[in-house]
């Protein structure tokens, strides 16, 4: 069986590494495409090396650009490496412009599709990622759910025949990391200046357009950070630092300390020593519920809803709403008592997708 990896932004990085590992372990062919969506060596670069996963076959190198012309570049650069390669499937990954672009020219060429992290809906249409994710699984073969929530949504929207509960490969990486990293197999994470890792610290990321994109609102959430009585360690993505720019914002105030996003051990190592996250990503959300640091989500919704019900994250859609006292009373509650479960697996995830994939060859269920 061959099958053709399409990747392109960080998240998808990190959920390549246990797949490529898992089919490693095969006879099968595993065929690495990186779209070039993220070509800053802190986002693509030191996931392959650090993650140990093998070069891309193909670099299609097509960079930043509005939806349209980022989604068009991957989709005409596929078509001759899709028309050559001739692969038994196409895996394509969460819901990144480099994922509804990868399934679209896959189907487009009849060619077989998976979808690793089906099923996922926030129900809020002005997210890019929410158009992805739910084209993509409506042109999909075989819907690789990560949760049982996923697979209802699935099961809401007339897929449940082509879905299947696969678990969730962040769980595999995040804890086999977790695991090298509190053996001493990484080297200490370059926090940024003015963190010191022996002291209580938030650890705080910020990417969505949602929260950079108006300056206004900009302005209020990196107030709201500046006046914790934490010292905050905010990992700064090329997107905020290029609107703080813009908008001549200073990330660089009161309790916020900028520093340069960490490869994915330094990350795991930094939440490790914090005192919890505050994040507006998806992929932080659940690696903070799987390291067991409380989470505060600058959004109205989550896809991870697991982590919200068992009470290791909280939703803050506007943290300049709430009193001083009350946004800080948020950022530093106690960690909750009840067992959180395993909600997102059991750690083998990547083992399943390839089990399923051989199971579905040719796009339909024979075995
Ligand atoms: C993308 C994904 C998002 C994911 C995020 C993880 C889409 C629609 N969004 O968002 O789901 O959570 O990746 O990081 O696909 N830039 C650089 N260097 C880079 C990459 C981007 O400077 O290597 C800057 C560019 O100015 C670009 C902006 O960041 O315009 C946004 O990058 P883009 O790939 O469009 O989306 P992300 O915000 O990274």
């Amino acid at each position: 069986m061959k099958v053709i990896s399409i990747v392109g932004a960080r998240p998808q990085l990190v959920k390549l590494a246990p797949i490529a590992a898992a089919f490693a372990g095969t006879e099968h062919e595993h065929f690495i495409v990186h779209t070039g969506q993220h070509y800053d060596a802190d986002l693509s670069d030191v996931f392959f090396d650090g993650l140990g996963i093998p070069d891309p076959d193909v670099h299609l190198g097509v960079g930043s650009g509005s939806h349209g012309v980022q989604t068009g570049a991957v989709l005409s650069a596929l078509d001759p490496v899709l028309e050559r390669e001739k692969p038994d499937w196409v895996l394509v990954y969460g819901d990144t412009n480099s994922t509804i672009a990868g399934a679209l020219s896959a189907v487009k060429m009849h060619l077989p599709v998976a979808h690793l992290e089906a099923g996922l809906r926030s129900f809020n249409r002005r997210m890019p990622e929410e158009h992805n994710r739910v084209l993509t699984d409506h042109c999909a073969d075989v819907l690789l759910a990560p949760t049982e929530e996923a697979m209802r949504h699935l099961a809401d929207e007339g897929l449940k025949d082509r879905a299947v509960l696969a678990g969730d490969v962040m769980v595999d990486i995040c804890l086999k990391i977790r695991d090298d990293v509190l053996a001493g197999k990484h080297p200490a994470p370059v926090l940024p200046e003015g963190i010191d890792p022996s002291e209580p610290f938030l650890l705080a990321t910020l990417h969505r357009p949602d929260n950079t994109d108006d300056p206004e609102r900009l302005r209020a959430i990196v107030d709201s950070l500046a006046g914790l009585p934490l010292p905050v360690a905010l990992l700064a993505h090329p997107r905020l630092v290029a609107r703080a720019a813009e908008h001549g914002i200073e990330l660089n105030t009161g309790s916020v300390h900028v520093g340069r996003p960490l490869p994915y051990a330094g990350l795991v190592a930094a939440v490790l020593a914090s005192a919890g996250v505050v994040t507006d990503s998806g992929g932080l959300q659940k690696e903070a519920f799987l390291l067991e640091r409380i989470t505060t989500t600058i959004r109205p919704e989550t896809e991870w809803v697991e982590t919200v019900d068992t009470g290791w994250n909280v939703l803050v859609p506007d943290p300049h709403t709430l009193s001083a006292d009350e946004w800080a009373a948020t950022v530093t509650r106690a960690v909750p008592t009840a067992d959180p479960g395993t909600p997102y697996g059991d750690g083998r995830a990547a083992q399943n997708v390839v089990r399923i994939m051989e199971e579905w060859k040719g796009g339909s269920r024979h075995a």
